[in-house]
């Protein structure tokens, strides 16, 4: 393997490409980074690549917003170009967001050999744009690397060879590991000491203006008891804004830096979200998670970790809530390979290639 070319494009392929880079760096293999532009705003994408230790990317694509379509194919459209002046031996995609799925289907049609990071996660609900980027992205793909096991029995049921799957553990706890030490000595002047800390951004959760009301005014319940910090996704800052919502009660912020939210994130009360990463981190962290969201491509958070799926039931979150208010969180352990050595893992399988 001479050449890795790295596709990045949204705020969490940077902290799962970030170890890669770095292991793949230090081991003396070229590799090219390429940024599609799909997030582009100075808080959702240049202030993680100073935190993480990124390098600047060798091509930047400039994509921006659009539909999934448009947003799809103009990755694809630029993507190739790069890919044909520049030769690769592997592409390495990340996660499930659109520059993943675009990226993994221009190589496969010029015939470059793919790998995905986080690969096998199914929801099993395909009203969820990501759930149809991760179908076709491990189908696309030659080397699919795995955070959980469960992702190695989703492959295999959908006929992929045993040989291409690696089960390396979770690239995101990586980076986590390595920078919660710096969020712990962060300041948080001004803020509460005891909080819940919410992230919204799922298009069923915030595009629906009665759900987002819903969801808002069960929060501002919440908010009578502890209170909420609120970063919000440019997404959801549109809508909240388009729909009149009251948001009086909580303390919104614009998107925060990584190691900010981390160090919120490590002393929550509970964090309430419909990330996918975030039911992750809060995992490892052991702090209690209520998702925001009626199923998770990530199972493990809920068996093992500190997770609980709420749906739509506005009186269970409000119950779950007052439960760990009470001292009864769900306690939870760290899943297996979520060791902080994902990275090397990767490296590892690539460099006998
Ligand atoms: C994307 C991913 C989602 C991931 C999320 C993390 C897909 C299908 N979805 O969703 O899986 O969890 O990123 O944040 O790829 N916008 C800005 N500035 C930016 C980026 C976006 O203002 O830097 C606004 C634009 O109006 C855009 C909207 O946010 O239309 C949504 O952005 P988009 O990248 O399409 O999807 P996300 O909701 O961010």
């Amino acid at each position: 393997m001479n050449h890795i070319l790295h596709v990045v494009g949204a705020r969490p392929n940077f902290v799962k490409a970030a170890p890669v880079l770095r292991v793949i760096r230090e081991r003396g293999i070229r590799q090219t980074l390429v940024h599609t532009g799909q997030h582009y705003d100075r808080n959702m994408s240049d202030v993680f690549f100073t935190q993480l230790e990124i390098p600047e990317p060798d091509v930047n694509l400039e994509v921006g917003s659009g539909s999934h379509a448009l947003q799809t194919a103009e990755i694809m459209r630029r993507f190739e170009a790069v890919i044909l002046e520049r030769k690769p031996d592997l592409v390495l995609v990340y996660g499930d967001v659109n520059s993943t799925v675009a990226a993994a289907l221009v190589c496969s049609k010029l015939l470059i050999r793919v790998g995905h990071v986080e690969a096998g996660l199914r929801s099993f609900d395909r009203t969820m744009p990501e759930e149809i980027n991760r179908i076709v992205t491990d189908q696309l793909s030659d080397i699919l690397f795995t955070p959980s096991q469960d992702g190695d029995a989703n492959l295999l049921r959908e006929g992929m060879p045993r040989e291409q799957i690696h089960f390396v553990g979770n690239v995101m706890i990586d980076s986590l590991i390595r920078l919660l030490p710096v969020a712990k000595s962060c300041a948080r002047n001004g803020l509460p000491e005891r909080f819940a800390l919410v992230t919204l951004h799922r298009p069923s959760n915030v595009d629906d203006a009665e759900r987002l009301r819903e969801i808002l005014e069960c929060l501002t319940n919440v908010s009578e008891k502890l209170n909420i910090i609120f970063p919000v996704h440019p997404r959801t800052r549109q809508r909240i804004v388009e729909f009149g919502m009251n948001t009086d009660r909580l303390l919104l912020f614009d998107p925060m830096p990584y190691i900010e939210f981390l160090s919120l994130q490590s002393c929550a009360a509970v964090v309430i979200t419909d990330s996918g990463g975030i039911q992750e981190e809060t995992t490892y962290l052991g702090v209690p998670c209520l998702t925001m969201r009626t199923n998770t491509e990530r199972p493990i958070t809920v068996t093992a970790g500190t997770n609980i799926l709420i749906g739509d039931d506005r009186k269970r979150l409000i119950a779950e809530v007052r439960n760990i208010l009470d001292g009864n969180a769900k306690k939870g352990v760290t899943p297996p390979l979520w060791d902080g050595h994902t990275g090397e893992r990767i490296a590892d399988i690539l460099q006998q290639m």
